[in-house]
């Protein structure tokens, strides 16, 4: 249990019925890059039940906050859907993560896209000023199935337009491109077709992809991220990790297994 932080539950918030975020007291000790992940769950019959879960705070904020999927047959995710403020959650001492800028190659225009609770890394990331230092243009894209599926993120961008720091910043930098696969909507179809058919560069006004300024970080589900690689290897995009910066890299989102 030493490597676990003991952290408050301060706000639990369903967005759909397998969706919820909540936030939770955050160590002075504790510290990660944004865009990183920790170990995060519940004490059950006195042991550790965590699995890995990307930040969705900022590092400069002082609470930490979570995205998380509910599966009624998962260990963790059944028990956590059912925190309520005051509760104890225990949050691992260490984070760690590839979604990390240092990463990547310099560039001009960051692409971040993300599926479902994939968004949770990005969501750390947009509230960074570094990441609008070191790009021109910042691309979020968020893909789901149903239109309720993109409220967390759609009220994130939104708060942050209104926010006296960010406001300015996203306004010039961030363009916020949700898009859904199983009914009507402004943007619709998956994350591969719209970029290889050009359709998302079309849809915001932008140049087509160029590895020459184009830089990327995906998250989400493993088909989307096994399809998305091989298409990006294709255009000569290179995997970044650990201490060689590259193209492009690639987090799963964690959902119980
Ligand atoms: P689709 O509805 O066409 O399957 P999930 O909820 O299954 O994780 O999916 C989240 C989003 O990711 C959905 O919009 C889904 O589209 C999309 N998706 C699933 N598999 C792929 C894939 N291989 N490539 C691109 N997008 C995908």
């Amino acid at each position: 249990m030493s490597a676990f932080y003991r952290e408050r539950v301060l706000s639990v918030r369903h967005w759909t019925d397998t969706l919820f975020s909540f936030r939770a007291t955050r160590d002075c000790g504790f510290r990660f890059q944004n865009g990183q992940f920790a170990m995060i769950g519940l004490e059950v019959d006195g042991r550790p039940l965590v699995r890995a879960y990307s930040m969705a705070s900022a590092n400069h904020e002082a609470e930490l906050e979570f995205f998380s999927i509910k599966v009624s047959s998962g260990p963790l995710t059944s028990r956590l859907e059912k925190i309520r403020e005051g509760d104890t959650i225990l949050v691992g001492r260490k984070a760690t993560g590839t979604l990390v800028t240092g990463n990547l190659l310099p560039g001009n225009r960051l692409l971040l896209l993300s599926t479902g609770t994939g968004v949770a890394p990005f969501a750390s990331l947009i509230k960074d000023p570094d990441v609008y230092d070191r790009f021109e243009t910042i691309i979020l894209v968020h893909g789901c199935r149903q239109v309720p599926e993109l409220a967390y993120g759609e009220e994130l961008v939104a708060k942050l337009r209104d926010d006296e720091l960010f406001g300015p910043l996203l306004c010039d930098k961030l363009i916020y491109y949700p898009t859904v696969t199983r009914e009507p909507f402004r943007n619709r179809g998956r994350i591969t077709d719209l970029i290889s058919s050009e359709q998302l560069f079309n849809d915001i006004g932008q140049p087509p992809l160029d590895i020459a300024t184009d830089r990327v970080m995906m998250c989400g589900s493993p088909a989307m991220l096994g399809e998305l690689k091989q298409m990006f290897e294709t255009y000569g995009f290179v995997e970044g990790a650990g201490n060689v910066p590259g193209h492009f890299v690639i987090e799963k989102a964690f959902v119980e297994r």
